[in-house]
């Protein structure tokens, strides 16, 4: 059966409008998706970086198998040891060199959000909390709280009381955190603003800020972490410890789960509390998607996949020239192509999408294409990849 995009349309409410690259997507394997049609499309995308370890990883699919024979959902609220959240939690302050020492499980990346900023203000006991400029947190009311845009907000007022923004990279807004603040929120790079970096120890001046004011310092992981950067997580690149880290996306290897990690005392804030009035969720940490969650970290570490992470994104950064394109900019496999007539990006993507591309724009900046490939995308792959872009672009002068 053919679904056309009008079809599906008809019944799955979605936002905007039809994308102009719906596909109807009959199955994924490592960096490629397939059509009705079975034409082959790269996936540049990777499910806005969840496919770190490509779609479909076989590792994944069998710890799937193996984990649903034994449990789906078992009650969360501390009936039951949860072997699956225990195995995992331990590897990643593990990981994170025991800097760390628990983590809190939830569904999506907009839960870790919530939970992060509800337990800043638990440990803090203070109303502000800061974000930054042009940033997406989720679509939860408090993480669109966080959204600076008024053209996104305003439908939904009144939002959460005491949320302000400050500009990323703006060393005199630093001053805007107050005794006053609970928390600062920020991504490490910011990715719906098209691929912004942190510039001059910025990201350290935003920590000591943080600490000079008594206010957490919450990182939005959900999309640089998992090795998109060639670190664990992006942070790492920037000689900074954040006092919370959001985390999802690639987190479940393709299965929902999200996490939000902290110091024991910081924690404790929600440890302490009643279910019902600190954090929980049903199916947080589900054992499906931890034992997903598992397998993909695993094949992550072991395959030494963030090892050429840098040096793939480099390939992209040099070979990436075209009239169309003003620049391509990023860390790692987190890059854009910033188009030099950013009101072409539809014709863009319409021209990859015929080529075999699949990619995106950026919420907050129309006129950049994401390159985010799975990061297990092979030197062959790159040049193809690259070939079937330049190509695209061709098309569209
Ligand atoms: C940086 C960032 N934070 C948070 C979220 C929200 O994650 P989720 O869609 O899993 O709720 C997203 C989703 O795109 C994101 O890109």
């Amino acid at each position: 059966m053919i679904i056309t995009p009008d079809e599906f349309r008809k019944y799955v409410a979605q936002v905007g409008e039809i994308d102009p690259i719906m596909v109807d997507a009959r199955r994924a394997e490592g960096i490629y998706v397939w059509d009705s049609e079975d034409k082959q499309y790269i996936d540049m995308l990777s499910g806005i970086c969840v496919a770190n370890i490509g779609h479909n990883h076989p590792k994944v699919l069998k710890a799937i198998r193996s984990q649903m024979y034994k449990s789906l959902h078992l009650m969360v609220y501390g009936e039951f040891i949860q072997r699956q959240q225990y195995l995992y939690a331990r590897k990643i302050m593990g990981l994170l060199e025991n800097k760390y020492q628990q983590i809190f499980f939830v569904n999506s990346g907009s839960e870790a959000i919530e939970g992060a900023i509800k337990t800043a203000k638990l440990y803090t006991k203070r109303p502000e909390v800061i974000s930054m400029k042009n940033s997406y947190h989720g679509s939860t009311m408090g993480a669109v709280s966080l959204m600076s845009d008024e053209k996104f907000t305003a439908p939904f007022r009144p939002l959460i009381p005491m949320c302000s923004s400050i500009e990323f990279n703006n060393v005199e807004d630093l001053q805007k955190i107050t005794q006053q603040t609970a928390c600062v929120v920020s991504e490490t790079i910011q990715a719906g603003a098209g691929v912004i970096l942190p510039e001059n120890d910025y990201l350290k001046k935003l920590q000591q800020r943080c600490k000079e004011v008594g206010a957490l310092l919450i990182m939005d992981e959900i999309q640089t972490g998992f090795g998109r950067t060639g670190k664990l997580f992006a942070f790492q690149n920037y000689d900074i410890l954040p006092d919370i880290i959001c985390i999802a996306k690639s987190m479940g290897g393709g299965m929902p789960i999200g996490g939000f990690i902290g110091k024991k005392k910081v924690m404790d804030s929600l440890n302490n509390h009643h279910p019902l009035i600190g954090h929980a969720s049903t199916f947080g940490g589900h054992p499906l998607s931890l034992a997903a969650a598992r397998a993909s970290l695993k094949v992550l570490i072991k395959e030494n996949i963030m090892e050429d992470v840098e040096k793939k994104g480099e390939i992209y950064r040099q070979k990436l020239v075209h009239p169309q394109i003003k620049e391509v900019r990023g860390k790692g496999l987190f890059n854009c192509i910033v188009l030099n007539e950013p009101k072409k990006w539809k014709e863009a993507l319409i021209s990859c999408f015929e080529e075999g591309i699949i990619t995106g724009t950026h919420l907050f900046n129309e006129g950049c294409l994401s390159i985010k490939p799975p990061l297990t995308i092979t030197y062959q792959e790159i040049d193809l990849s690259i070939e079937k872009i330049l190509k695209a672009l061709n098309k569209i002068s």
